[in-house]
């Protein structure tokens, strides 16, 4: 296992290139499973997660050739059926595959993810989805089986207690590519991942309308062809990267990231005193001066992400003052609290709300990495910080930041990997 060792106080510099979205990958890699015709997928970034994925397809019968950002899937036989737990328990965005693998194969049987660090994650809006398209469910021995002859059109209801669910819309969608009929989805994730998978969708030849809105509507056909695809930029990455030149009041060009999908960050950004600047083709971060304490609730898109929650309170424990962060999408996601406050963070936790006293010096310290953003906002910290800080277990990183070490060399941080 690797650690990552960060000397801090070093101002970035230069620019880096974002990758492909981790969260549009695993969903479009599963989309895949709808056709037998071969896929050609384009900046696909590499990642432990991509790589699970890969491994996922290649258990159910696919052919998966990795070259750099490009992923070539083929099928030379019968898909199987069954997703095992070895593979799901290990990636939560393995689950849908169930969509896919039901309106191909007319059953399947997939682990239940389970929860993890961030909450608990149930799946019963993906199991009211596909129950509404006809299929017979039943939960047997940590499974989910799903039987069905084929998928039938409906209107359904998406929303759960917490909002749209990204991975449930992205199931649901999938699997009303090849029903019989129409299907209307209801309060569905808007989130630019959901689009791209549509826009995925409609080039192996679904018939989408919607995407990227609260209603979807679908008209199945009877098949779907192989196509190629060039997966949209990583906003969460190109995100994190605005907060580690913010908290270090550095001044970087981030290239090949979408302004639009990235706004709710930038508005608290420049309430905080960072200005994002396009500069032809990318977003330049001008650091604040002083920076200032600013609040945020997470909200599903195009509210601010729960995936760059944790980062923007690494950050704000750096303002001076009070800011009140509220996650109201993953309400338990503040693991990350305790290991800021060992570097000198001011942080207390108060129901679904993170509440930082910033303003004081952080200091480098040996910290745990417990998930994947928890872990950046603990990169954050440590770029910001003084002295050292050793971030261990950092295999979570490796989830969802493609080269982060070598990127961040390239900016100038004094970083390294080390053996643990
Ligand atoms: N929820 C339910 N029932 C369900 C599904 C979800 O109550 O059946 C709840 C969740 O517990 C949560 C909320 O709905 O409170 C939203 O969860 P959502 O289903 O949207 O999350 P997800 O689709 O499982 C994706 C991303 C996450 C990201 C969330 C929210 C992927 C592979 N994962 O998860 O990404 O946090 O959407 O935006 O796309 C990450 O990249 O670090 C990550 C965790």
């Amino acid at each position: 296992m690797d650690k990552l060792i960060i000397e801090g106080k070093s101002t970035l510099k230069g620019q880096v290139k974002i990758s492909g979205s981790k969260n549009s990958a695993l969903p479009i890699l599963a989309a895949t499973l709808l056709t037998e015709e071969t896929c050609i997928l384009a900046n696909v970034p590499r990642l432990r997660d991509t790589d699970t994925m890969c491994k996922l397809l290649i258990s159910l019968g696919k052919d998966v050739e990795r070259v750099k950002d490009k992923v070539v899937i083929r099928q030379n036989k019968k898909l199987n059926y069954i997703a095992d737990y070895d593979l799901v328990s290990t990636m939560r965005g393995s689950f849908c595959v169930l969509g896919p693998l039901l309106a191909k194969l007319n059953k399947v049987k997939v682990s239940m993810p389970g929860g993890c660090v961030i909450g608990i994650r149930p799946v019963d809006l993906h199991l009211k989805g596909i129950k509404a398209l006809g299929a017979k469910v039943a939960i047997e021995n940590g499974y989910v089986i799903a039987k069905c002859k084929r998928l039938k059109g409906t209107s359904l209801y998406l929303g759960g207690v917490f909002g749209s669910s990204v991975l449930a819309t992205a199931n649901i969608m999938m699997a009303a590519t090849l029903a019989e009929g129409e299907t209307i989805i209801e309060s569905a994730a808007c989130e630019p991942e959901i689009k791209d998978l549509a826009g995925f969708l409609k080039s192996m030849g679904a018939k989408i309308k919607g995407a990227g809105s609260p209603q979807i509507i679908i008209k199945g056909v009877s098949s779907l062809k192989g196509s190629k695809y060039k997966i949209i930029p990583d906003r969460i990455e190109a995100g994190t990267f605005m907060l580690m030149a913010a908290a270090t009041k550095s001044s970087i060009a981030i290239n090949g990231a979408c302004l639009e999908h990235l706004m709710a960050l930038v508005d608290k950004l420049n309430e905080a005193g960072v200005s994002i600047v396009k500069e032809g083709r990318s977003l330049r971060v001008k650091p604040a001066r002083h920076i200032k304490a600013v609040s945020i609730t997470t909200h599903p898109y195009p509210g601010f992400p729960t995936d760059l929650q944790a980062q923007f309170l690494s950050f704000m424990s750096l303002a001076k003052g009070i800011s009140i962060i509220t996650d109201k999408v993953y309400p338990d996601r503040f693991i990350h609290i305790a290991e800021l406050n060992r570097m000198g963070a001011n942080i207390r936790r108060e129901g679904i709300n993170a509440i930082s006293e910033g303003g004081r010096v952080l200091f480098g310290a040996p910290v745990m990495a417990s998930d994947l953003r928890a872990s950046a906002a603990l990169v954050i910290a440590g770029l910001a910080a003084e002295g050292k800080t050793e971030i261990h277990r950092i295999y979570h990183l490796e989830r969802g930041y493609e080269d982060l070490d070598r990127k961040l060399a390239l900016l100038g941080a004094k970083v390294c990997r080390a053996k643990e």
